[in-house]
């Protein structure tokens, strides 16, 4: 982690803060004066701040049931950030692993770890997310599976190069289906219906790996040590 993140997630301490007090040497890692805020540091490291040791406040792990019109951002744009939901000491020091759409509703992991995160959202890791979709056409029993299949083997999404990965297409009726993907596209479902001919009209996310979504819109809780571990 970087010494100004590590002073601040052990101080109360604001990064512009932090990184004053780097400046005028007032900080060290195993005893040797350090001025360079982006320079690494480990747990195990020793840090002082004019000789008062500090140890790193533990990370942080949340789920949030996200509403409509609130976005996966640490700065208010159009909409606030859904951040300010989150009544906890430097909420705004947390950063969302794997955003929603403005209009999308659902799951949304919420840390301070960035190795954790980084196991959710990096294309390589192929983390499973499910949506639940609502569509303006029809899908009829006489479609379905062949648009199963389609889903299966991979969509041409406008301006890729490459099929989406397969992703399973589950059809709970004829306007409403569960689909899991393992990849995190700009607007991948949404693009996903528009290359079969279809239209998101609602979108909720309800499971990224094992953890599903079990708090009611708005609210948030901390992850167990089994769900954090479930992406470690
Ligand atoms: N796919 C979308 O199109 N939108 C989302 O918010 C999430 C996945």
């Amino acid at each position: 982690m970087r010494l100004d993140k590590f002073i601040c997630k052990s101080t109360e301490l604001t990064r512009s803060e932090a990184k004053k007090l780097l400046k005028m040497g007032d900080v060290r890692v195993n005893g040797e004066i350090i001025k360079n805020a982006a320079a690494q540091v480990h747990e195990n490291n020793s840090v002082t701040v004019n000789g008062e040791s500090l140890t790193a406040r533990s990370s942080r792990y949340i789920m949030m049931h996200k509403p409509v019109d609130t976005i996966c951002s640490n700065v208010d744009e159009v909409y606030p950030s859904l951040l300010h939901y989150i009544e906890i000491d430097k909420a705004f020091d947390l950063h969302i692993a794997g955003r929603l759409d403005a209009d999308t509703t659902g799951l949304v992991l919420i840390t301070d770890d960035g190795r954790w995160s980084h196991n959710i959202i990096s294309p390589k890791k192929h983390c499973a997310k499910v949506y639940r979709v609502n569509l303006r056409n029809e899908i009829t029993t006489e479609k379905s599976a062949e648009l199963i299949e389609r889903f299966k083997c991979g969509l041409q999404l406008q301006g890729e190069s490459q099929l989406t990965l397969p992703a399973v297409l589950e059809i709970l009726t004829e306007k409403q289906v569960l689909l899991t993907i393992t990849e995190g596209k700009y607007h991948q479902v949404k693009r996903m219906f528009a290359a079969v001919g279809n239209k998101v009209v609602g979108l909720h996310r309800q499971q990224i790996g094992d953890i599903n979504l079990d708090v009611e819109l708005g609210e948030w809780r901390y992850l167990s040590d089994d769900e954090v571990n479930s992406f470690l």
